[in-house]
C-alpha cells in the first residue's frame, strides 16, 4: 500500500497531477483545500470560522486540518494521496503519527517545482475560468508568502527521511505525469 504526499506551491499542479497518480496507483485522493472549501460552501460552523482566513490566503490552524485527516485516514484502506497536506512541519509530524496508528508510513513525497511567474500566470488564468475566491493578485501573493515561510520547511523534513522526489513541474500536463510516475516507480 502506498501513501504519497504531493507537494508544491499554489498553482504548482498538485490537483491536476493527483488525478493521474490516484488512477495509476489506486489511491484515495484527499485535498485539504477541497475539504475546507466544501465546509464553506455548506455553510457549516467550521466553514464560517475559516472563510475569512482562506479568503486572505492564510493557513487555517493545524488542529483543524489534523482532525480532518485523522478521520480521512481511519476511513481508508487503499492508501492515500495527500494534496495540500502537510503544509507545516507540525502537520508533517502529525501525519506520521496518524499513519503509524494504522501501521502505515509515508512512501514518498513528490515535490513539483514551478517558477513563481508561472505559478501566478496559471492562477490568474484559472481566476478567469473558475472564480476561486482566493485566485486574485493580492491573495495569491499572501498564499505564496505562507508557502515560503511555513510550508517550504516541510520539504526538508522529507529530504532528511530520504523520501523527497523533486520533479520539474513545467511543460505539458502529460510530460509532468510521466516524470512523476518514473520517480514513484512501480
Ligand atoms: P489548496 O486548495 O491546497 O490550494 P493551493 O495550495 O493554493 O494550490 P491550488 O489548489 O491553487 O494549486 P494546485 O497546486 O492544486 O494546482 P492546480 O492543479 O489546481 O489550499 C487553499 C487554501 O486552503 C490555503 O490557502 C489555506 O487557507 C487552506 N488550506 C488547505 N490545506 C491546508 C492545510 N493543510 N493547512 C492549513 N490550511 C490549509 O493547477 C493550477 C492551475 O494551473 C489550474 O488552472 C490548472 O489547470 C493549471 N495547470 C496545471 N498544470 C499545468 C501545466 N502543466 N501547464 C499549464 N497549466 C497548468
Ligand atoms: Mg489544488
Amino acid at each position: 500500500m502506498k501513501d504519497i504526499v504531493i507537494f508544491g506551491a499554489p498553482g504548482a499542479g498538485k490537483g491536476t497531477q493527483s488525478d493521474f497518480i490516484v488512477e495509476r496507483y489506486g489511491l484515495t485522493h484527499v485535498s485539504t483545500g477541497d475539504l475546507l472549501r466544501k465546509e464553506i460552501a455548506d455553510q457549516t460552523e467550521l466553514g464560517k470560522r475559516i472563510k475569512s482566513i482562506m479568503d486572505a490566503g492564510q493557513l487555517v490552524s493545524d488542529d483543524i486540518v489534523s482532525e480532518m485527516m485523522d478521520a480521512a485516514i481511519a476511513a481508508d484502506n487503499k492508501g492515500m494521496l495527500f494534496d495540500g497536506f502537510p503544509r507545516t512541519v507540525a502537520q508533517a509530524e502529525t501525519l506520521d503519527k496518524l499513519l503509524a496508528k494504522h501501521g502505515r508510513t509515508v512512501t514518498c513525497m513528490v515535490q513539483l517545482e514551478v517558477p513563481r511567474e508561472e505559478l501566478i500566470r496559471r492562477l490568474l488564468e484559472r481566476a478567469k475560468i473558475q472564480g476561486r475566491a482566493d485566485d486574485n493578485e493580492e491573495t495569491i501573493a499572501n498564499r505564496l508568502a505562507e508557502y515560503g515561510n511555513k510550508t517550504l520547511p516541510v520539504a526538508q523534513y522529507y529530504a532528511r527521511q530520504g523520501k523527497q522526489k523533486i520533479i520539474d513541474g513545467t511543460g505539458t500536463i502529460e510530460a509532468i505525469a510521466a516524470r512523476i510516475q518514473e520517480a514513484i516507480g512501480a
